[in-house]
């Protein structure tokens, strides 16, 4: 039990793309997308850069917190949709806003903000950060095939921060999980030009650099895993899911979401649901629904807050926080 958040703020593209849109040059329509996801329309990158959403969720987090960028001890981001293989778009982010501190990223893929916090936590607890900004960037129409009616339509383009300072009662529990397979959702690097590279191009065969899934394994996965990620931090808290003021879960489709619900007997009016204007916009999800929370002052002093992340990996982040922003 090392931080606590004191201040949040994201970036979404200017553009958002409706399902009928979507339907003008693709095979799917607006009920498929609907009732099979729960999405309506998701931001998409046009003129900004993903660059500018990092920066800008940052600068509204440092503002939000009451905090300089010079007063930063380090910044994480989270992506697996950077525009750059090098140097990390923390280094981008550390440069836009004038900071100085160290900076690198973390890609747990959708569960990369649960990753950070885990990360944050050590350095904390090491007494090595005062001050830690996390910033979840991703912009996932660039790993889209558009042409691919089962994967561009479920993904948007935003960032979301939150400034993280030393003292306070979270992480009340964080626990981060890998079962190890790189097949099931996967997106291969762009190949080289080595002449003695004798797998790198066939190895990306039919699948380009495109992202690749098997939806309906990552669905099962997704829906055995909250709701046993969560008895297990029931169990091991002692805090009962009914005490939980706020859930906020990683918004890859409403129906995982739903089952979670259902499953746990949870009280669907604590679970923030930003699927159906954000779509997944992986790692970003949980801080955006976050700073939603926080800006709609739905968040008060001493809440619980559970976060659940799960994907490509595969991979889970489960965390308790406690909500104390005015803890200096
Ligand atoms: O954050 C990363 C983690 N990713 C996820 O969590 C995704 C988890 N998986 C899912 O959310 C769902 O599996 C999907 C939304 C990806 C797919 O939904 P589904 O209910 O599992 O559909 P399906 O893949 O079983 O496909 C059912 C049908 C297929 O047609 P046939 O074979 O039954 O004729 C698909 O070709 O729906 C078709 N289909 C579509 N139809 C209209 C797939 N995409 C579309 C579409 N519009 N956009």
């Amino acid at each position: 039990m090392s931080f606590h958040i004191m201040g949040t703020g994201s970036a979404l593209p200017r553009r958002s793309v409706t399902n009928d849109e979507l339907s003008a040059f693709l095979e799917t329509d607006d009920e498929w997308i609907t009732t099979r996801t729960g999405i309506k329309s998701r931001p998409v990158c046009t003129t900004e850069t993903l660059d500018d959403l990092a920066a800008e969720a940052a600068r509204r987090a440092l503002e939000a917190a009451g905090v300089t960028a010079a007063e930063l001890d380090y910044i994480i981001c989270t992506t697996c949709s950077a525009e750059r293989v090098t140097p990390a778009e923390a280094c981008v982010v550390q440069q836009a806003i004038g900071a100085t501190c160290p900076a690198f990223d973390v890609n747990g893929a959708c569960a990369g903000y649960v990753f950070a916090l885990d990360v944050a936590d050590g350095l904390f607890c090491a007494g090595r950060a005062e001050r830690i900004l996390v910033v979840s960037a991703e912009k996932m129409s660039r790993m889209a095939d558009w042409t691919d009616r089962a994967i561009c339509v479920l993904f948007g383009d935003g960032a979301a921060a939150t400034v993280l300072g030393r003292g306070g009662d979270s992480p009340l529990y964080l626990r981060t999980t890998t079962e190890g397979d790189a097949d099931v959702i996967h997106s291969w690097a762009p190949a080289g030009n080595s002449p003695f590279d004798e797998v790198g191009a066939a190895r990306l065969g039919e699948d380009g650099t495109f992202m690749q899934m098997r939806g309906r394994e990552v669905f099962k996965f997704a829906v055995t895993h909250i709701v046993s990620e969560l008895q297990l931090m029931e169990k091991r808290t002692g805090v009962a899911l009914s005490d939980v003021d706020h859930f906020v879960f990683h918004q890859a489709n409403k129906r995982i979401i739903d089952a979670g619900v259902e499953r746990l007997g949870l009280d669907p009016s604590r679970v923030i649901v930003t699927i159906d204007h954000t779509a997944n916009v992986s790692s970003a999800c949980i801080p955006l629904s976050l700073d939603t929370l926080a800006r709609d002052d739905a968040l008060k002093p001493g809440d619980l807050v559970a976060l659940f992340g799960f994907g490509s990996g595969l991979v889970t982040g489960t965390c308790l926080l406690r909500w104390q922003p005015a803890l200096a």
